[in-house]
């Protein structure tokens, strides 16, 4: 059974994989045995701290910065990371950011930035990495949607939005790639303890009313989407395409 989840020689990026589910996520692919391409935003340290915990596990890791909303800069980061690493074999588009309120409060910069990140970001990444995937006829991609992307809280118009777009770009370029043996996947993560939510965390009312609505009653520690990545990134899932994986002790069923 270890060989169907082993990742060894395999080359995964992550965006946002300094951060939150992003590095969860990398040390996950790490321990499996993939090299790592750390790519971030603004914080190079953290960057440079998760790629040095990566390495420990054995494996070749490199902090990359990138804007994922800017074509460009995705560009450039994708070059670095194929003359670094090789090419890239798993695509984990974990950047995202979130901006809450009222509709009639968000300014249009809120549900721009939003949509350009989760979204556009996603697509970017997607776009970048499909070449020498399709050329191969192999990859898999893991795109990270969100229990928003499919139920309603209010307050949330840009990133429900675009959550919302990201399954459904899954959905569209799972199935134009299917031919080429690319899996593209997402993850549907419920609440986890990061510093996307350190808002909702902060407020006892919140944090709790959010918590009851989670069967398994707790917010989830970052470490718990590891399996279901390497799940995803792995031979194990090579029939799986075009689904969201909802890791959200069972928010979804009620
Ligand atoms: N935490 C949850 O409960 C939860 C639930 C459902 C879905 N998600 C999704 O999971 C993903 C990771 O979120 P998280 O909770 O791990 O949050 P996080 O700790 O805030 O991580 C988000 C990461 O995205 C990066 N990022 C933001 N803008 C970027 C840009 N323009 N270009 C490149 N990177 C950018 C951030 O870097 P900087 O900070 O340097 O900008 C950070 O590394 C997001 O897509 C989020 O929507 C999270």
């Amino acid at each position: 059974m270890g060989s169907m989840f082993d990742l060894n020689g395999k080359v995964a990026l992550i965006t946002g994989g300094d951060s939150g589910l992003g590095q969860a996520m990398t040390l996950a692919l790490a321990e499996a045995g993939a090299n790592v391409v750390v790519a971030y935003n603004s914080n190079l340290a953290k960057a440079e701290e998760t790629s040095q915990q990566a390495e420990k596990l054995g494996v070749k890791a490199l902090p990359l910065q990138v804007n994922v909303a800017d074509e460009e800069s995705v560009a450039n980061m994708l070059a670095k990371s194929v003359a670094g690493l090789g090419e890239i074999d798993i695509l984990v588009n974990s950047a995202g950011i979130n901006r809450r309120g009222p509709c009639v409060d968000l300014a249009v910069e809120d549900f721009e930035a939003t949509l350009n990140v989760n979204l556009k970001g996603t697509f970017l990444c997607c776009r970048a990495v499909g070449p020498a995937m399709i050329a191969r006829g192999s990859g898999k991609v893991i795109n990270i949607a969100s229990l928003l992307g499919t139920v309603a809280l209010e307050n949330r118009i840009p990133y429900a939005s675009s959550k919302g777009a990201v399954i459904q770009l899954t959905k569209v370029l799972a199935v134009e790639w299917a031919k080429y043996h690319i899996n593209v996947n997402a993850i549907g993560p419920g609440y986890f303890a990061t510093d996307l939510n350190r808002k909702l965390m902060d407020d006892p009312v919140v944090y709790n009313d959010l918590k009851s609505r989670i069967p398994m009653g707790y917010w989830a520690d970052p470490s718990e989407l590891g399996g279901s990545v390497v799940f995803l990134a792995s031979k194990a899932s090579d029939y799986v395409t075009g689904h969201v994986l909802w890791v959200d002790g069972g928010y979804l069923c009620w």
